[in-house]
């Protein structure tokens, strides 16, 4: 069930996680419009769509009908304003590259909306180096995929809000009933815990575990904090 505060996505990459992650935010009812660079990516990020849908129907994680309406639900543009326009939330998936992830950031921190949350998945650059691209840091975060219908983190820069990492919260469980959720902050240069961690610790490295199992790059490692050390995993994960 879409959360009130959002209505529209804007997905920037349609590549591989683009594509999951636009798939996701539409079957979940989310407008969702996919920005790219690359005619090619455009075109083909259709079919991938259609591609990850066959299998989560095969698998019987989704139903015809959920994945039908969702299809129908998303836009493909190359015109970036086009991508903004409305947005409530922006979730940014271009290739791992602080520049062009600074870059991009800007770009849409004047395309998008005054209210637009903005986040980027990225897996190993820290949200503070990336923040400071944008005048609204206190509703820029990162919103970290590990696949479809599987883990999600959250991580906070310097500035973030209270209201933002709320949002995306909800944002994130909306996506899927039984996401696991992680929350982090970073800071500049180091990795500071929130308070509420230790609390989840269970959860956060049970969400590690699944991720790890998946092959998948569990958290942006550099912002591990020391208790979800996978060297030290405690014996109660
Ligand atoms: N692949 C994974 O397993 C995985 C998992 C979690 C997070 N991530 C992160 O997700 C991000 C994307 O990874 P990916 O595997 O989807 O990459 P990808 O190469 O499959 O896709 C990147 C897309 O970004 C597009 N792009 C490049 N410059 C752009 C621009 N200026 N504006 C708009 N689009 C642009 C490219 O055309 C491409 O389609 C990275 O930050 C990566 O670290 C990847």
């Amino acid at each position: 069930m879409p959360i009130d505060e959002v209505r529209k996505v804007c997905v920037v990459g349609a590549g591989r996680m683009g594509s999951g992650i636009s798939l996701q935010c539409a079957v979940a009812g989310y407008e969702t419009a996919v920005f790219d660079i690359s005619d090619e990516a455009l075109q083909q990020a259709p079919a991938r769509h259609r591609g990850i849908a066959e299998r989560l129907v095969a698998l019987g994680s989704l139903g015809q009908s959920e994945v039908d309406a969702g299809l129908a639900r998303i836009t493909f543009t190359k015109d970036a304003g086009q991508a903004a326009e409305n947005a409530d939330l922006l979730s940014e998936s271009v290739p791992e590259v602080l520049e062009l992830k600074r870059r991009v950031h800007a770009q849409f921190d004047q395309l998008c909306p005054s209210h637009t949350i903005m986040t980027t998945n990225t897996s190993s650059l820290l949200v503070s180096e990336i923040e400071g691209s944008v005048r609204r840091g206190d509703r820029f975060a990162a919103l970290h995929f590990h696949g479809f219908r599987t883990v999600v983190d959250i991580m906070r820069g310097p500035r973030t809000s209270a209201k933002t990492v709320e949002v995306l919260r909800r944002f994130a469980r909306s996506l899927q009933g039984e996401t696991k959720i992680a929350q982090q902050q970073s800071v500049v240069g180091q990795y500071q815990k929130v308070a509420d961690a230790a609390s989840e610790a269970r959860q956060v490295a049970q969400m590690l575990r699944l991720a790890y199992q998946e092959g998948l790059n569990a958290l942006s490692l550099r912002e591990l904090p020391d208790f979800l050390d996978p060297l030290k995993m405690p014996p109660w994960a």
